[in-house]
């Protein structure tokens, strides 16, 4: 089996600042498609192959089902109970919160949450309108979709990309947001005709023949829409300032094609590439209703009276023939006995948790770092960026501290609805976790005034944003694992050798999606299952 390349965190952080050449890869790939070079059409394979445990595995080898406490009620830790559910292990799940999923966490009306500088806020959405606060996009190729389909969770569209959603770069010059489809016309536009023209001058004679400069300029003609000199001129691809209709209304194009340098300078094309992400790219999807409806299937498959809430883990101890787990549940203090323990929990909260596993484990756990991100949920009377912008959906992109301002792919022509006023990460998810609830709404709405006008302030109806790292029993959006999750430092991780294994999507090669979570979730298992069968 051949490993992905790890690239330590590298496409996550690209798109997280947002930096990278002017239209780069887009421009390279649609070349190479052109040139025949693009890899053919593969079946691609969701995830090595993973045998789901069966009932019989303990009936028919008259083995007795070994008692497991799975330590976290996140997507791993509710995956990992689920999967050894179906051969009838014995499960107990210990999760600190008061309520399942973890980082999967979708807040409605009347959701209560107290961060940890002590601020409390209370959702008041109206009924069906929710904020994915963690989790909220799911590609096609990740095995949480399986679990959608095996659980009867219902999906809906998530839309990742609009062509009529905004950017906005102030610190470019910008004074207003720029439509995303009038950003890649030019941007497409200008680079198809530097290169046209350079491939005209010879510039490529070292690197292709004559016909294949000939079949490059003939694609950059069309991708760019360039005119027969080889020039961008503008074009209907950037849209009207009155649309074509009824005959006699031909449409009124958008007028004043900036210059090539313009577009350079705008900084607008940083934004391209990230479709093009293996994990970003169109078709998204989200679970009808809200993303916690996975976690709520889970717990419902797993049984509520095997999970227990409010139970914060205190010690963990490898007694050699089984594992104490000591915990505090309502102010006292409990223990659970099993033979198995998968500890699901983030890392950063389990390095502070006393256990004898050893200092391998310990120091793996610690070289492991926690990430900041936020989100914020305005909620607004009137669905005004559909009626006054036509944007149903997807994803305004800006410079300012807000980061991503996403559009709601539910609940379309409805009366309200949830716009996510930011998604942002590192110092500014930080930064506006230090002002109070009315403050970050107050920051949040000042930036997206200068975007969408009046109406982002004056329909708002009330808001709620929730800050990961400063979320009790969690503290990280995500996690850093230098060297990646097949380090030779989480070797004591990986491949436990005691009675505690461990699973969560940093273990993976996805961290950040409950792919990486249910993947790892599943290793987990198989090498538990593969001991209690072999003992
Ligand atoms: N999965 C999260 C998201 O889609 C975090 C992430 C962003 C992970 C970008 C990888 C790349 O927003």
């Amino acid at each position: 089996m051949t490993q992905p390349q790890y690239r330590s965190g590298t496409s996550r952080r690209s798109f997280l600042r947002n930096v990278g050449l002017t239209g780069g890869a887009g421009a390279m790939f649609a070349t190479m498609g052109a040139l025949g070079l693009a890899p053919t059409a593969q079946a691609a394979q969701r995830e090595q192959p993973f045998r789901a445990l069966s009932a019989s595995d303990f009936t028919l080898t008259g083995r007795a089902a070994a008692r497991v406490v799975i330590l976290g009620g996140g997507i791993a830790g509710l995956a990992t109970a689920y999967e050894l559910g179906k051969a009838g292990y014995d499960c107990t799940i210990l999760e600190a919160r008061d309520r399942t999923g973890g980082r999967n966490f979708t807040v409605r009306g009347g959701d209560s949450t107290t961060d940890l500088y002590g601020n409390t806020q209370t959702a008041r959405f109206a009924d069906g309108h929710y904020m994915n606060a963690g989790p909220a996009r799911i590609p096609q190729w990740m095995i949480t979709l399986d679990y959608c389909r095996e659980l009867g969770v219902p999906i809906q569209v998530f839309t990742n990309v609009n062509a009529d959603a905004y950017i906005y770069n102030e610190s470019a010059g910008m004074t207003k947001p720029e439509r995303y489809r009038t950003a890649k016309a030019d941007v497409y536009g200008y680079v198809s005709e530097l290169l046209a023209k350079a491939t005209n001058k010879g510039a490529l004679d070292k690197e292709l023949t004559a016909t294949d400069q000939e079949r490059l300029v003939e694609f950059l003609k069309d991708w760019g829409e360039l005119g027969d000199t080889l020039t961008y001129e503008g074009g209907e691809r950037r849209g009207y300032t009155t649309v074509p209709a009824a005959a006699g209304t031909p449409g009124v194009l958008l007028g004043d094609v900036p210059t090539a340098s313009a577009v350079l300078a705008s900084g607008v094309g940083r934004y391209f590439s990230f479709e093009f992400g293996f994990d970003q790219a169109m078709l998204m999807f989200q679970p009808v209703g809200g993303m916690d409806q996975i976690p709520k299937a889970l717990t419902r498959a797993i049984g509520a009276h095997r999970i227990r809430t409010g139970a914060a883990v205190s010690k963990i101890t490898d007694t050699g023939h089984g594992v104490t787990v000591t915990y505090t549940q309502g102010g006292r203090t409990k223990v659970v006995e099993a033979d198995y323990c998968v500890a699901a929990m983030p890392p950063n909260i389990l390095a502070k948790v006393p256990h004898n596993l050893g200092s391998g484990v310990q120091s793996a756990l610690e070289a492991v770092t926690p990430s900041s991100a936020a989100k914020i949920g305005l909620e607004y009377g009137s669905r005004w960026w559909e009626l006054d912008h036509n944007i149903y959906g997807g994803i305004t992109e800006t410079d300012q501290d807000v980061t991503h301002i996403w559009h709601p792919s539910y609940g379309f022509h409805g009366e309200r609805g949830v716009l996510i006023g930011y998604y942002n990460y590192d110092d500014d998810a930080d930064s506006y976790a230090k002002l109070t609830p009315a403050q970050r709404e107050q920051r949040a709405v000042a930036a997206g005034v200068k975007i969408y006008g009046d109406k982002y302030r004056t329909e708002l109806v009330s808001s709620f944003s929730h800050h990961w790292r400063q979320t009790p029993h969690l503290e990280a959006a995500w996690h850093d694992t230098p060297g990646g999750p097949d380090d030779a430092r989480y070797k004591p991780l990986n491949e436990p050798t005691g009675r505690v294994s461990f699973a969560g999507d940093w273990l993976s090669y996805t961290d950040a999606w409950q792919h990486g979570a249910f993947s790892s979730a599943r290793k987990a298992v198989t090498a538990l299952h593969t001991r209690v069968m072999t003992a």
